[in-house]
């Protein structure tokens, strides 16, 4: 799995919820296979957006792969609720928790894919004793809580780090990189080793979505030829 492939996540909370259903389709023609869905509660970070119910409607338009975010505290009272809306993939903050461990098995046990997300401010370090029971490590390339910030160059040697521990350890996570991202540094994550890109600026406020998608992928793509 690791470095086969590349995907592009278009991130929802750029684009416009009054025509979500449109911008969907957009980014889906443009080749994206999975949508990031940012949940923020108000007071893990500083910032409100979506929650349990617009999963469940986007579970009933889609068949996009969901990969719900949950910037929230008390993570582990809430992925059940999320898991039965529909989201494939669920992560939580090793800040929100200190029972991270719990929550990702619990997370798994619910059948779903189990992320572990780190702060700008955290050190990969930090998830070394979950790092085996994790499908997906979630680094942080801004402050999270809002959309359209710049991306923090810090995680690319977090990505390095996560490949390299992967690799010596024999784990199989994937490695997401989100906040950012957009066609000036789609390289860069790649070659650092990110295999999910999160996107949402650079994709939903163009005129194009699906052609930023596209674009986004196919520098990706090469960027792994490059690599090999
Ligand atoms: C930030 C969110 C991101 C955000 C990315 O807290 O987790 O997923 O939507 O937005 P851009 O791509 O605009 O940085
Ligand atoms: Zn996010």
């Amino acid at each position: 799995m690791a470095d086969s492939n590349v995907e592009i996540a278009p991130s929802i909370l750029a684009a416009n919820f009054a025509s979500l259903g449109e911008e969907i389709r957009a980014v889906q023609q443009g080749g994206a296979a999975m949508l990031h869905v940012d949940v923020m509660d108000g007071h893990f970070v500083p910032n409100i957006s979506i929650g349990v119910p617009v999963v469940a409607s986007l579970r009933k338009a889609t068949q996009l792969t969901l990969d719900a975010h949950l910037m929230i505290e008390n993570p582990e009272r809430y992925v059940e609720a999320f898991a039965e809306a529909g989201a494939d993939m669920i992560s939580v903050h090793q800040e929100a928790t200190p029972h991270l461990d719990r929550v990702l098995t619990a997370i798994r046990e619910l059948g779903r894919e189990a992320g572990a997300v780190i702060n700008p401010a955290t050190p990969v370090a930090a998830l070394s004793e979950v790092l085996g029971k994790t499908d997906y490590v979630l680094v942080m390339s801004v402050n999270p809580g809002f959309g359209g910030q710049a991306f923090l160059p810090g995680a690319l040697e977090k990505i390095r780090q996560l490949k390299e521990m992967r690799a010596r350890y024999n784990y199989s996570f994937r490695i997401e990189v989100d906040g950012g991202i957009g066609p000036e540094n789609v390289v860069q994550a790649v070659r650092a080793g990110a295999e999910i890109l999160v996107a949402g600026t650079s994709i939903f406020h163009t005129p194009d979505p699906g052609a930023a998608v596209e674009k986004m992928r196919h520098l990706a793509r090469e960027a792994l030829v490059q690599k090999v």
